[in-house]
């Protein structure tokens, strides 16, 4: 776990880690069951008032307490086993019960963390004296001064993180309403939808163009679609449909929108360079420059078996990834003139029509020594993970390539394939996770997949955006009606 901060960080709209074992630490009536639903799912908030409801007469039966807060201490234990985020709602105003929550988020490996509600006494005593049942006004008097004493215990208990609650910043806007219009500004990279499964009914066409409408409405720049011959398991079934790409393109590039349209990635395996020339300078002169190639030296081998396509080794594959590119942009240029170059030959470049923009090669895939290598040397973009783990160094062998030919590095963009799971607020997240992992623990999925609201996801576009991502292609994996690209407008908007 990560160095321990042990100071007050006195505002409440610092995202905390998650997950992570949460203790609430507050006088009656400061406002903590309050902000625990604020903030989480109910499920994740574990209050001692709640389970003296479950197992006494009523939240304030007394009586029931410490049978309340055995079973509080069982699924505190129960969850955090599971990596599972838990708040704890009681006073958290008991010494010992808190190291025993520090130590059980330390055998999970869960950061620990207080969350201190500093009220004034005051607004403490108004607020208590409203409730159905007040708490007596000399139990109140003791918490209050109980509470300002913890406040400067906390910080030798060894928390790695202690957030102070105030009152005004209580009221700070739930996590889980949609970010307001008035959101911070847009995170600095360019949303590409990328569409990967296609649950169109039996209405194909329908389906795209509204896809296609919600994704200009949502704010992507462009659609993108996968390049394959059978589904991949990464994404649905074998026999989930997946069309032919540059003819849904083709679909696409007749509606009246400004969408970029391309593909990520098509393997150069599936047909001769010439006919992927052919097939892009058309899609751009149909759609009006608005055309993008992506290609890679493809890696699924059963899809090429099945179709009855040959599959050379992966070192010949990217050879002919260079001559390809290398092919592509012969016919492209300008003129019909005999073209000699490196590893291509051809007696005349009459390829029409010629594409209307400078249709950019996006090179996919982040082998270090020779993909990045002919994305540096020969396209105009690449496109790898977006893991931040292995962003940076990728960013660098890419810039490192580019300075050995002799280019500029700012003209290779870098872009990323992302796949989030996401949503409007931490209830569809969960929901979203638990129709995903299959047996996967969901902590663990949690930690393997890109899981958060919307607001962490934009989060986190702008630190990829710092680390020079100028394109992110989006594909949340729970996408399946024109409404669900509407949904994740908030991601994308600026
Ligand atoms: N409240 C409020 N404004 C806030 C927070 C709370 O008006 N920013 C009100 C709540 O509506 C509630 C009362 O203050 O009527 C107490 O808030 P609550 O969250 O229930 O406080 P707790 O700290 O959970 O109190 P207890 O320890 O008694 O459960
Ligand atoms: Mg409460």
């Amino acid at each position: 776990m990560g160095k321990r901060s042990t100071c007050h960080t006195p505002d409440v709209s610092i995202r905390l880690p998650d997950p992570a074992l949460v203790v609430l630490v507050g006088a009656s009536g400061s406002g903590k069951s309050t902000w625990a639903r604020q903030h989480y799912r109910d499920q994740e908030i574990v209050s001692s008032d709640e389970l003296r409801g479950v197992v006494g007469s009523g939240r304030h039966d007394l009586d029931a307490s410490a049978d309340a807060f055995r079973l509080l201490d069982d699924i505190v234990a129960a969850r955090t086993r599971r990596g599972l985020t838990v708040v704890i709602d009681t006073l958290g105003l008991d010494p010992e019960r808190r190291r025993g929550y520090r130590d059980v988020a330390a055998r999970s490996d869960l950061p620990a963390i207080i969350v201190l509600f500093d009220v004034p006494a005051a607004l403490a005593r108004e607020r208590n004296a409203q409730r159905d049942r007040p708490v007596p006004a000399p139990v109140l008097r003791a918490q209050l001064a109980n509470a300002a004493a913890v406040s400067d215990e906390l910080s030798a208990e060894g928390w790695d993180q202690i957030v102070v609650v105030r009152d005004h910043l209580a009221q700070t806007p739930d996590t889980r309403s949609a970010p307001a219009p008035s959101e911070p500004s847009h995170s600095g990279v360019d949303f590409v939808l990328q569409i990967s499964r296609f649950p169109w009914g039996d209405d194909p066409t329908g389906w795209l163009k509204q896809m296609a409408l919600a994704a200009e409405s949502a704010g992507f720049a462009g659609i993108a679609l996968m390049d394959h011959l059978i589904q991949i398991p990464q994404v649905d079934r074998d026999w989930a449909p997946i069309p032919e790409p540059w003819v849904t393109l083709g679909l696409l590039a007749g509606m009246d929108t400004g969408l970029r349209l391309g593909t990520l990635v098509s393997p150069v395996t599936f047909r001769p360079a010439g006919i992927t020339a052919k097939v892009v300078a058309t899609l751009d002169a149909l759609s009006g420059g608005r055309a993008f190639l992506g290609i890679g030296a493809g890696w699924w081998e059963r899809e090429h078996d099945a179709f009855g396509l040959p599959f050379p080794p992966a070192r010949q594959r990217l050879t002919e990834l260079e001559r390809a590119i290398e092919l592509i942009r012969a016919l492209w240029a300008p003129g019909t003139k005999a073209y000699t170059g490196e590893r291509v030959t051809l007696p005349e470049t009459t390829c029409y029509p010629r594409p209307v923009s400078s249709v950019p090669i996006i090179v996919g895939g982040s082998g270090e020594r020779r993909t990045l290598q002919i994305a540096a040397r020969l396209g105009d973009g690449c496109n790898v993970g977006s893991a931040e783990a292995s962003l940076r160094h990728k960013i660098d062998v890419l810039h490192q390539h580019c300075r050995q030919a002799g280019r500029d590095p700012a003209d290779v963009a870098v872009t990323v394939l992302d796949v989030p799971v996401t949503g409007a607020d931490r209830d569809e997240v969960r929901a979203r996770v638990e129709r995903l992992r299959g047996r996967t623990k969901a902590a663990v999925y949690a930690k393997t997949h890109h899981v958060g609201t919307f607001a962490e996801q934009r989060e986190r576009y702008s630190r990829l955006a710092e680390l020079g991502v100028r394109t992110v292609f989006l594909a949340p994996p729970h996408l399946t009606t024109p409404e669900d690209v509407l949904a994740i407008a908030p991601i994308v908007r600026r």
